[in-house]
């Protein structure tokens, strides 16, 4: 059974507001908690939730390791590109990206004008712990995936720092790092006050 939660008074009203009809897009790392949070944060702000990943799964009626199988990297980072324009033009939702969308300029561009963008930073122990889990990730099918891990985190996490919010990403209760999230939005409100 769902757990009952308490939100700090106002702040799924003032994340709304916030949003507005954009989408809050979560970008970030493998294993950083994306989906699971974003889930969470859209079923407390009562908005859809919709993954990259799957959409591009269900219109390509294929899984992301086929796809980078059958037609490389290079392709896949197109329909990501494609299917994230397109599910930015309506919302608001909470969208949760691929780690690779975000380092993909088009797409970024198109997430930071269409969206508010949002970094769930995790530490590599966080990520490792969780990719581990799951055999799903094609950029981890190396000699030394946890080396892979690091060097993603190296090469991305400055870009991934560009997102207009960053949260980070502990190993606490999910509902927890949701109201985090949830808190960052809202907060977003009172620097918009602050500025105008
Ligand atoms: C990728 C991350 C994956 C998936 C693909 C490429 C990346 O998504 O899009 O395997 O480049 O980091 P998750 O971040 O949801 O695992």
């Amino acid at each position: 059974m769902e757990e009952a939660h308490h939100e700090p008074s106002g702040d799924v009203e003032r994340a709304l507001e916030a949003l507005g009809k954009r989408n809050l897009v979560i970008v970030g790392l493998m294993g950083a908690g994306k989906s699971a949070i974003g889930k969470l944060v859209a079923q407390y702000l009562g908005i859809p939730f919709v993954d990259s990943d799957h959409e591009i799964e269900r219109v390509s009626r294929m899984t992301i390791p086929e796809l980078f199988e059958a037609y490389g990297e290079p392709e896949f980072r197109k329909l990501e590109q494609r299917v994230i324009k397109r599910l930015l033009r309506t919302g608001p939702r909470v969208l949760s990206t691929g780690g690779g969308a975000f380092m993909n300029a088009e797409t970024r561009a198109a997430i930071c004008e269409n969206g508010l963008s949002l970094w769930l930073d995790a530490d590599l122990e966080i990520l490792w712990e969780r990719v581990t889990k799951r055999d799903n990730r094609p950029l981890l099918k190396t000699a030394n995936p946890k080396k892979t891990l690091e060097d993603l985190m190296i090469a991305r996490y400055p870009t991934y720092a560009t997102a207009h919010l960053t949260v980070k990403s502990r190993d606490i209760r999910k509902d927890a790092m949701a109201h985090e999230v949830i808190a960052a939005v809202a907060a977003t409100l009172e620097n918009a006050d602050h500025d105008a």
